[in-house]
């Protein structure tokens, strides 16, 4: 319940994200001023920033129940038909993962989102017929690291698409402040900004550090975190005065040192590091790409002078 708790249940509670959150306000208001399901929402940014939290919160806002699914447990189309089916007026379905939905399950949910009804085939070869039943008015929520895993008719099907963006230093700060209140373990104000800092811009990290550095300030018999505490904590958790982890070194490192700065291709570099390439283009890259780390390339991936600067490393020979 603790766990649960450190979501915030309602938008005013929720910190950071001022434009999805002022404009989701305003088109909540406006369906409930109609007394309409709100339209179905695809909420898309790097895992860990809340896309969950924002969902459920949008049920909360609306007084509906909120069902949960991800698009890799959903298999078959039958699945999907009975979640469906299970539906009550202007509910919020969220699926997350949704681009990783099997095509023939994707294709249940068009009329589903369109016209709220449900083509079924009932029978086999000549006898076969399909039945259309209606359903209940609902919202789909989806959730996806990136829009453009989407095919283009299920991502036309979505009325609001909601960009989450990494959080702002500040924002992370009261986070941690919040869950630190929330766990009864006062923390210094430099030491919860020390953390903010370290945390790669995601609530998320922000939390998990947050209880990491808990545990080694109580073991020391602390009864409030200190900044020195925290900044040893994370130095044995592996994470760099900007809040890069042992993996981002692997992955910096290996760019610098097995390939000579890049470019070097996803495969490649998942291969010579040891993971997926999956991870590595959803968690790990976007953070590194958007600060300035590294470069896409048509041929592959590049360091870039910061990744040299940051490790103290001298820039290779420009061809001598
Ligand atoms: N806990 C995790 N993310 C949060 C957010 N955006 N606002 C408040 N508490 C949070």
């Amino acid at each position: 319940e603790i766990e649960f708790s450190l979501r915030p249940q309602w938008l005013a509670q929720y910190i950071g994200q001022t434009t999805a959150k002022e404009n989701l306000a305003i088109f909540i208001e406006a369906a409930k001023l109609r007394n309409e399901p709100l339209d179905h929402v695809l909420l898309y940014g790097p895992p860990g920033l809340g896309k969950t939290t924002m969902a459920s919160i949008i049920a909360n806002e609306m007084n509906v129940q909120f069902r949960t699914t991800s698009g890799p447990a959903i298999e078959r189309a039958g699945d999907l038909a009975a979640i469906l089916s299970s539906l009550e007026v202007g509910d919020v379905l969220f699926i997350d993962e949704i681009h990783r939905l099997p095509r023939a399950v994707e294709e249940i949910l068009y009329p589903a989102m369109e016209d709220f009804c449900l083509d079924i085939v009932i029978g086999q070869g000549p006898s076969a017929r399909s039945v259309r039943l209606d359903l209940p008015p609902f919202t789909l929520i989806g959730a996806t690291t990136r829009a453009g895993l989407l095919t283009a008719p299920l991502r036309d099907r979505f009325g609001v698409l909601s960009r989450l963006e990494y959080y702002e230093i500040d924002d992370l700060r009261e986070i941690v402040e919040r869950t630190a209140m929330i766990f009864d373990m006062p923390i210094n104000k430099e030491a919860a900004l020390e953390i903010a800092r370290r945390s790669r811009g995601t609530p998320r990290i922000a939390n998990r550090l947050f209880k990491r550095v808990r545990d080694i300030s109580q073991v020391k018999g602390e009864t409030s975190i200190s900044l020195e505490t925290t900044q040893h904590a994370l130095r044995m958790l592996q994470v760099d005065k900007i809040g890069l982890d042992h993996i981002d070194h692997k992955l910096l490192i290996a760019i610098i040192d097995a390939f000579q700065g890049g470019p070097v291709g996803l495969d490649t570099l998942s291969a010579t590091i040891g993971e997926e390439p999956q991870t590595i283009e959803d968690v790990y890259e976007p953070f590194l790409l958007q600060n300035g780390f590294i470069q896409r390339t048509p041929r592959g991936r590049i360091a870039t002078e910061k990744t040299y600067q940051h490790f103290n490393r001298p820039l290779p020979n420009q061809m001598d």
